[in-house]
């Protein structure tokens, strides 16, 4: 197995001008904030008023006092609830942006996965269309945004029907043949990693996984160390973690400009945190269980990255030794 590139080096981040290191700073959180407001929050609108009309055209709920205390509390005047309308209807665009930029360097990673593969945290499915189906038994996809799994069904079908391939990805003008076909071969999970129990019905268990998949998911799960180790568990000696996350800056200007938006990231971004080293957590916590990281170096980054960007990777896949 190899992973080389001249798209990505181990060097450390090449030097920001000026104008790059407030164009990171700015203008793309900026961006991506005005595209929550205006892709969600017309969604949210509407969506608000239709749970309102709901109560009152439904005689059993418009005299009930408690369905009235629920849908005020808990809807409208729930900050919560509206961020995850607007994400609901935001995301998607938002995800397919990500997705194009970094394209060309999701696509050799994810095609390495095989076997029992667990994605965390798939979103709205952009990684389907890289996966080599003939490589893969069973696809997990552990995604606990259930507003999102509409539009994973959605790439699943795409991929196995050949309908939705797009540029660059592994099944480009294909049909699927049923030994192919990743729709019959994925187990779409409404959990989160800290849901041991759900992945323990479903097979997620110590050592049963030949691939874990990490595409920009460490940055929002919670208590992340505690949940690596977890994750790292579940792989088969001689299995393999292919990773593309975004993590916290090496520069010290970037990182406190990191941490300064952190806050409302938060929120906007349903808990993802800029200021994560994940990639090193993951090196750290493997430690010796790794037998060798990556191709060319411990974590690899896209060689088009300074060290401005808010949103920099650590792109790497590491496998766990066998046992001897
Ligand atoms: C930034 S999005 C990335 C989505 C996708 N991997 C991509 O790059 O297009 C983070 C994803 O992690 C999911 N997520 C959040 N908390 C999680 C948890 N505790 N366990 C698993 N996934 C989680 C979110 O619902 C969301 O789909």
């Amino acid at each position: 197995m190899s992973y080389i590139s001249p798209d990505l080096h181990p060097e450390p981040a090449r030097r920001a001008t000026v104008l790059q290191r407030v164009k990171s700073a700015t203008v793309e959180p900026s961006f991506f904030a005005l595209l929550i407001i205006i892709l969600g929050v017309p969604f949210a609108i509407l969506a608000q008023l239709r749970g309102l009309f709901g109560l009152l055209t439904t005689p059993a709920r418009v005299f009930n006092p408690i369905a009235w205390l629920h849908i005020v509390l808990f809807e409208l005047l729930n900050p919560t609830h509206w961020r995850d309308l607007a994400l609901q209807a935001a995301f998607p665009s938002i995800l397919k942006i990500s997705d194009s930029t970094w394209a060309y360097v999701k696509k050799p990673l994810l095609e390495q996965a095989d076997g029992i593969v667990l994605e965390v945290g798939p979103g709205d499915g952009q990684s389907i269309k890289y996966y080599d189906s003939k490589k893969i038994k069973h696809l997990y996809l552990l995604e606990p945004f259930e507003a999102l799994h509409a539009p994973l069904k959605a790439a699943l079908h795409a991929a196995s029907s050949g309908a939705g391939a797009e540029k660059g990805a592994s099944n480009k003008g294909h049909k699927a043949s049923p030994s192919e076909c990743l729709e019959s071969k994925a187990t779409i999970l409404s959990a989160g990693v800290q849901d041991l129990d759900i992945l323990a019905k479903n097979g997620i268990r110590e050592e049963s996984i030949d691939t874990v998949v990490l595409v920009q998911v460490l940055c929002s799960i919670p208590d992340p160390k505690e949940h690596i180790k977890v994750i790292l568990s579940y792989i088969k000696p001689g299995g393999k973690l292919i990773m593309f996350e975004h993590v916290r800056s090496a520069h010290p200007l970037t990182r406190a400009i990191q941490a300064a938006w952190t806050p409302l990231w938060r929120f906007m971004a349903k808990g993802c945190e800029m200021t994560r080293p994940s990639g090193a957590w993951v090196s750290e916590i493997g430690g010796a269980q790794w037998e060798r990281q990556s191709h060319e170096g411990p974590l690899l980054r896209p060689t088009v990255e300074h060290d401005g960007e808010l949103l920099p990777h650590d792109v790497a896949v590491f496998v766990k030794a066998k046992r001897q």
